[in-house]
């Protein structure tokens, strides 16, 4: 592939402190680059100009967007923050804003230097957005066995990098630690190695305790250490759910993005789970590693900022502009304390219903869990797709078969049939086994 010299500039700001960077990149992601000239600089350049005539939107007679009253009723944004396009890298003050949050969840970031998050049209584009920049074909990506199945598509299907799973829990059902370090340990050490690691977990519903995640901290910084090109993809779907103590509460982020120069850390977060708004698309892709330089992370944030560009242009600007208006607001903490109780209320009602009947172990264990929306359960006697389908003919309840593991939603069920939900699949189990 050809570099366009405004590819070859912006990896000409990450060479001088980074080389090792430039290593990590895809052959994609070392060509892409956010355009300057062209369509972008023109308009910019006729920007106040008594005619501007260069923009691809329409405007009315008065120079307001034109828009059809059916939809501008319905909307109570201002027209410009809601019609029109927002920047491919997103609204800079919903930018500077989300990473001031991502401070204020996760203190351990407070004095740390990392790139401003780029926006992306919620975390599957930006999980698509990071394989783009990192990933080609037949790169390995190392991850525990327990992940998100979308991750197949996006990673496998469309950038052909291969899932390499390790056991997600040791037999005494702690997080596999050892597991990540042997598949660091494979191959030749100095190359790229791309780990992609999603707290709380989908499906399992588990988060590290604060040892584990200091362990693998220090796992993947070993591994930067002996010279391998770490580049450490951070889903945070369902970050801030965590309902136990001892829980790890941070974004593994924090203590990744200065652990090494070797190691890249690559967090990618949004509204979707953390603010309830699932059909909003908004999400963002934030970059730390030690050392990162200022032209660093203009560069890695041009980059993506252009992945998204050729992709989709840019991210829904009503989305944006109402999430902007909710962060801003004075209840806006209250309301999400209610959710997160909500959730967590279900949480611990699932802990009691489980404790409360023993007799639920001789058809299924529960897997760990302490945090997110999901927890699994590993019928013992039955089939797992026998029992999912038993479930929805003869017991109207409806969970899904993840590989040989059941799981359950305790997000999308009223507390009150919780326990009906449990028993119900554990009459199933029996019923099938008898
Ligand atoms: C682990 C994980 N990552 C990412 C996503 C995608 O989220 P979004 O809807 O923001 O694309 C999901 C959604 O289910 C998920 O479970």
């Amino acid at each position: 592939m050809s570099l366009d010299p405004q590819a070859k500039q912006l990896n000409d700001l990450i060479t001088p402190s980074h080389p090792q960077v430039l290593e990590m990149l895809s052959q994609r992601g070392k060509a892409i680059y956010f355009p300057k000239l062209g369509v972008l600089s023109q308009s910019a350049e006729a920007n106040g100009k008594e005619i501007n005539a260069t923009i691809g939107i329409a405007l009315e007679e008065d120079g307001s967007p034109l828009c059809l009253p059916s939809l501008s009723e319905a909307i109570k944004l201002p027209k410009a923050n809601a019609f029109t396009y927002a920047p491919s890298p997103g609204r800079p003050d919903l930018r500077k804003l989300w990473k001031e949050m991502i401070v204020q969840k996760s203190p351990g970031l407070k004095s740390k230097t990392f790139s401003q998050p780029v926006v992306c049209s919620a975390l599957t584009h930006g999980l698509s957005m990071a394989a783009y920049l990192f990933c080609d074909a037949g790169d390995k990506i190392i991850l525990p066995d327990l992940y998100w199945e979308n991750y197949d598509l996006i990673f496998n299907l469309a950038y052909g990098a291969e899932l390499e799973t390790f056991p997600t829990f040791t037999a005494d059902g702690k997080f596999n630690v050892e597991g990540l370090r042997a598949k660091l340990n494979q191959g030749p050490r100095g190359g790229k190695k791309i780990v992609c690691l999603n707290f709380p977990n989908n499906p399992s519903g588990y988060t590290p305790l604060v040892d584990e995640a200091a362990a693998i901290v220090s796992v993947l910084t070993q591994a930067a250490e002996a010279g391998d090109k770490v580049v450490a993809i951070l889903d945070d779907a369902y970050f801030g759910l965590v309902f136990e103590k001892g829980v790890y509460e941070e974004s593994i982020f924090a203590p990744l993005c200065d652990a090494h120069p070797n190691l890249l850390a690559v967090k990618i977060d949004g509204a979707t789970k953390e603010d309830y708004v699932w059909g909003f698309r908004v999400g963002f892709m934030t970059y730390g590693i030690q050392g990162g330089t200022p032209g660093l992370y203009e560069a890695l944030e041009a980059k993506t900022g252009g992945a998204i560009r050729g992709n989709i242009s840019n991210s829904s600007h009503p989305a944006q502009s109402l999430l902007l208006a909710a962060w801003s607001s004075p209840g806006y903490a209250a309301e999400k304390k209610r959710a997160f109780d909500l959730l967590k209320k279900r949480y611990e009602a699932v802990k009691e219903i489980l404790a409360s009947h023993p007799e639920y172990s001789e058809a299924f264990t529960a897997l760990p869990f302490n945090s997110g929306y999901f927890m699994c359960i590993k019928p013992v006697k039955v089939d797992t797709e026998v029992l999912r389908k038993n479930l929805l003919a003869e017991y109207s309840t409806g969970t899904v078969n993840f590989g040989g593991i059941l799981r359950v939603a305790f997000s999308a069920t009223p507390t009150e049939k919780l326990p009906r939900l449990f028993e119900n699949i554990y009459k199933a189990a029996k019923g099938l086994t008898a």
